[in-house]
C-alpha cells in the first residue's frame, strides 16, 4: 500500500512514519512536509511541499498514486490561529478541500485528524455525535475541515484527539509533557491552568489508531485519547511524579488569570465506547501511557 503522510515533520507525522516503516513489506511511505526532512530517517520518500499550494500538491499526489492519505498537517497553535486567521484557513480548511477533491477523483481513502476544540467544553466526555460549538478560530477551522471531508462523498476516517504529547527529533512545537519535564529538570517554577480538563493522548496511540484506520478503512468519526480526564495542572503533577521531579515547582493558575488570546473549552474529554467497539482500540490511563513514554525516552 502506498501511504501519503502530510505533515511528516510534525509530532504525529514522524511517529506515524516510524510506525509504518516497521512493516516495509506492507507500506510504502511518502512524507509531504514543508522544508527539509527533519525526521532522523531517510528510508522513505520525502517531498518538500507546501500543501496549501494546490497545483504542487495535486501534481505530487498524481505522481505517487497513493492508496491512502493521512492528513496530519495543520496549524495547531491555537493563539496563532486566532491572530492569523487566513493563514490558518489556508492550511486547516482549503488544503483539506484540495486533498478531498483528489481523493474523490481517484477513489482514495482519506484519514483526517481533528480535535476536542470543536466543542465548547460545557459538558465533557463528548461522544462523536454530540453537537459541536467551537469557541476559537482554531476550533472553527477544524470543524469546517471535518465538514469538508464529510460532505465530499469520499471514503474517510476522522480521528478526533486531545492534547497530544510525545517526542520526535526537531519538533517545531513542544507539548505539555515535554515542556513540563524540561522546565522542572531545569528547576524552573511553572504556572499551569487548574480549571481546564483534558484527556491527554500519547502520540504513539494516535499513530496506532491511524494505522488501524489505514488497514480497516473504517468509515466515520472516532475519538482517540487516553481514558483519564484530568485538569492540566493535574497532568503536570503526574509528569513530575513519573519523571521524579519537584512537584512544588508547579503553581496553579486559573483560565481567567492566564488571559490567553483564544478561548479554550473548560472541560473536554471523550466517550471512547465507539472507538472500543468499532476500532477494537482500548486506550489506557494517562499514568500507564506516561510510564511507556518514560521507558522510550529515558
Ligand atoms: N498537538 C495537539 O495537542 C493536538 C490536539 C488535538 C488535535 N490535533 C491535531 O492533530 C494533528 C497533528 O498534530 P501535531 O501535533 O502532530 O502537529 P504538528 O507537530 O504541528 O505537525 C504539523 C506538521 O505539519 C507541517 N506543516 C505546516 N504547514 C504545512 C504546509 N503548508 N504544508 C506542509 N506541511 C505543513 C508542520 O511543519 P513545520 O514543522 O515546518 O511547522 C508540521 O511538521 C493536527 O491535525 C492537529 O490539528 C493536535
Amino acid at each position: 500500500m502506498k501511504i501519503v503522510v502530510t505533515g511528516s515533520n510534525g509530532l504525529l507525522g514522524q511517529t506515524l512514519v516510524n510506525l509504518l516503516k516497521k512493516q516495509p513489506e506492507k507500506y510504502q511511505v511518502f512524507g509531504l512536509s514543508r522544508g527539509a526532512n527533519r525526521s532522523c530517517r531517510n528510508d522513505f520518500v520525502y517531498h518538500n511541499i507546501d500543501i496549501t499550494q494546490k497545483g504542487l500538491l495535486t501534481a505530487c499526489l498524481q505522481e505517487i498514486q497513493p492508496d491512502c492519505i493521512v492528513n496530519t498537517a495543520a496549524m495547531t497553535n491555537v493563539d496563532a490561529c486566532e491572530e492569523y486567521k487566513e493563514e490558518c484557513n489556508r492550511l486547516n480548511i482549503t488544503a483539506v478541500e484540495s486533498l478531498s477533491e483528489f481523493c474523490k477523483a481517484h477513489g482514495i481513502h482519506l484519514i483526517h485528524i481533528s480535535t476536542d476544540f470543536i466543542f465548547d467544553g460545557a459538558q465533557g466526555y463528548y461522544k462523536e455525535t454530540d453537537p459541536p460549538n467551537p469557541l476559537s478560530h482554531y476550533g472553527h477551522s477544524k470543524l469546517k475541515s471535518e465538514e469538508v471531508v464529510v460532505n465530499s462523498n469520499i471514503s474517510y476516517t476522522i480521528l478526533r484527539t486531545i492534547l497530544v504529547y510525545g517526542n520526535v527529533p526537531n519538533l517545531g512545537r513542544s507539548n505539555i509533557v515535554l515542556w513540563v519535564r524540561e522546565m522542572l529538570k531545569e528547576g524552573k517554577e511553572i504556572t499551569i491552568v487548574n480549571d481546564q480538563y483534558r484527556m491527554p493522548t500519547y502520540v504513539e496511540d494516535l499513530a496506532v489508531a491511524c494505522q488501524i484506520s489505514i488497514d480497516k478503512k473504517v468509515k466515520g468519526i472516532f475519538n482517540i485519547s487516553s481514558n483519564t480526564l484530568l485538569t492540566i495542572y493535574e497532568i503536570a503533577q503526574q509528569v513530575a511524579e513519573v519523571f521524579e521531579l519537584d512537584q512544588q515547582l508547579i503553581k496553579p493558575i486559573s483560565t481567567a488569570q492566564l488571559n490567553q488570546r483564544a478561548a479554550r473549552p473548560p472541560k473536554t474529554g471523550f466517550d471512547l465506547s465507539k472507538t472500543n467497539k468499532e476500532l477494537q482500540f482500548f486506550p489506557k490511563s494517562f499514568q500507564e501511557d506516561l510510564q511507556r513514554f518514560k521507558e522510550t525516552c529515558g
